[in-house]
């Protein structure tokens, strides 16, 4: 029961809620860790990401407690002590309780985070940020040890722009002692949800949304209660599925404006999309695509975790197009299984070519990592005939019961 079987060819119609970010939720969830107390997080999204931070911060001696969306965690009773390995490596996010755990304890010992395999997923930026904070981090093969007696601000200038090394400094600056600057700061709409969360508690932040981050350090946090902003790539993805499948759908809650780049792209794919005050109303076949070049970047450029629902669109859009991948080195793993789907795409280094002339068909086709797992749901919606994604346990990591969600909008699919 680890697949989703969607029998391809039907339009969707109706409503779907987005859920709270993944994004935004597992690095807020971190920085729980910095307040002595009970912080009370809403709209946390109830996925496996999600289960296995909430499984870590339980492992250090918090007490955790989830009612539906609302999750409430307390540090009071922090205790040093190994995190499960099959959390930490289980998961990229798990490198953000490097920054908080320094911050609260001044030492951690973890094993190397996991992550999907779009790329290599280095951590030596964190570690020569922290190491400029007056860490001291002793590597070996399987872990990493750090430690220090007091963090102090840094000026941190990045070679290039960097999501997690951002959270991460920001965890660890927002208690230091002096003035940390971060530059390249990452501008990501769940960066400014972590700082918007981290003010709350009392922290000095100051050019949150900007490329600069300027963060004072304080003497202590208070604790919050923060409601975390809708998932603006499950948002997209849904809106991808409507231009793969057809129809119309209310993507209620949607973060419009964290959203322009995808919905730029989506009007030149072919959408029509109608931005309301409490979601977006989305046509997914409404003209012919006109969108000959797709380029992921940094926010606000559209971002790299759309690419792969986009390829999907373009390889049932009858047009043809090029994608070219700017941030991860092997971000176009699902291309052979949409090419067993009956797709033409030929990739040269990070150029992926996509010949959209050709009809897509049912097949058996492997998820290997969240996006990519949920491209190729969505490029089955599109399929003639019966198509089975396997290993859907990467895409739970990201999306709250994406079979059930897709069943409600009229798909034809169902757990395998
Ligand atoms: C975050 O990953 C997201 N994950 C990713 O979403 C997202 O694709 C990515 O940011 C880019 O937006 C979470 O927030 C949990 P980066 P992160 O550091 O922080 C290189 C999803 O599907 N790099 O901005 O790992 C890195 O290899 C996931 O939800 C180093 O070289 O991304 C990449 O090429 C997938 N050394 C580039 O920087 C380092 O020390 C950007 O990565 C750190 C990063």
């Amino acid at each position: 029961m680890d697949a989703v079987r969607i029998y391809g060819g039907k339009c969707l119609q109706g409503q779907t809620t987005i859920q709270g970010s993944k994004n935004a939720s597992l690095p807020i969830l971190a920085a729980t860790l910095l307040i002595n107390g009970t912080c009370e997080i809403e709209n946390c999204p109830d996925i496996s990401d999600v289960y296995h931070m909430l499984r870590l911060l339980k492992s250090l001696g918090c007490a955790v407690k989830r009612e539906g969306t609302l999750v409430r965690v307390n540090t009071e009773k922090l205790s040093e002590c190994d995190m499960p390995s099959d959390s930490v490596g289980v998961m990229r996010s798990s490198i953000m309780l490097l920054g908080a755990l320094l911050a609260r304890t001044g030492n951690v010992c973890m094993e190397y985070p996991g992550g999907c395999v779009i790329g290599s997923r280095p951590i030596n930026l964190h570690i020569q940020a922290l190491r400029k904070m007056g860490v001291t981090i002793e590597e070996n093969e399987t872990e990493f040890c750090a430690e220090t007696v007091r963090l102090k601000g840094a000026v941190v200038s990045l070679p290039f722009v960097s999501v997690g090394v951002t959270e991460n400094v920001i965890l660890a600056a927002v208690l230091a002692e002096g003035e940390t600057v971060i530059r390249p700061a990452a501008r990501e709409p769940e960066i400014q949800a972590l700082c918007e969360f981290l003010q709350c508690a009392g922290a000095q932040i100051e050019g949150i949304g900007t490329d600069c981050l300027v963060i004072r350090g304080v003497e202590g946090l208070h604790p919050v209660r923060y409601r975390v902003p809708a998932d603006r790539i499950v948002a997209g993805t849904y809106l991808c599925a409507c231009m793969c499948a057809g129809g119309q759908i209310f993507l209620r809650d949607a973060p419009v404006s964290h959203m322009e780049s995808i919905l730029s792209y989506a009007i030149e794919m072919g959408a029509s999309v109608v931005r309301e005050k409490d979601g977006i109303l989305v046509i997914g076949r409404e003209r012919q695509p006109v969108c000959h070049v797709l380029k992921t970047g940094c926010y606000p450029e559209f971002p790299t975790d759309m690419q792969s629902p986009f390829m999907a669109v373009m390889a049932a859009s009858g047009q043809s197009a090029r994608i070219v991948e700017t941030v991860f080195e092997n971000r176009f793993r699902i291309v052979p299984a949409l090419c067993k789907m009956g797709a033409e795409i030929t990739v040269h280094g990070n150029t992926a070519f996509v010949d959209g002339s050709s009809k897509l068909h049912g097949a058996i086709v492997q998820a290997e990592e969240l996006r990519g797992g949920a491209a190729l749901v969505i490029a089955a919606l599109a399929a003639e005939g019966t198509s089975i994604v396997t290993n859907r346990h990467y895409i739970d990591r990201g999306y709250e019961d994406i079979v059930l969600s897709l069943r409600e909008l009229g798909a034809d699919a169902e757990l395998a």
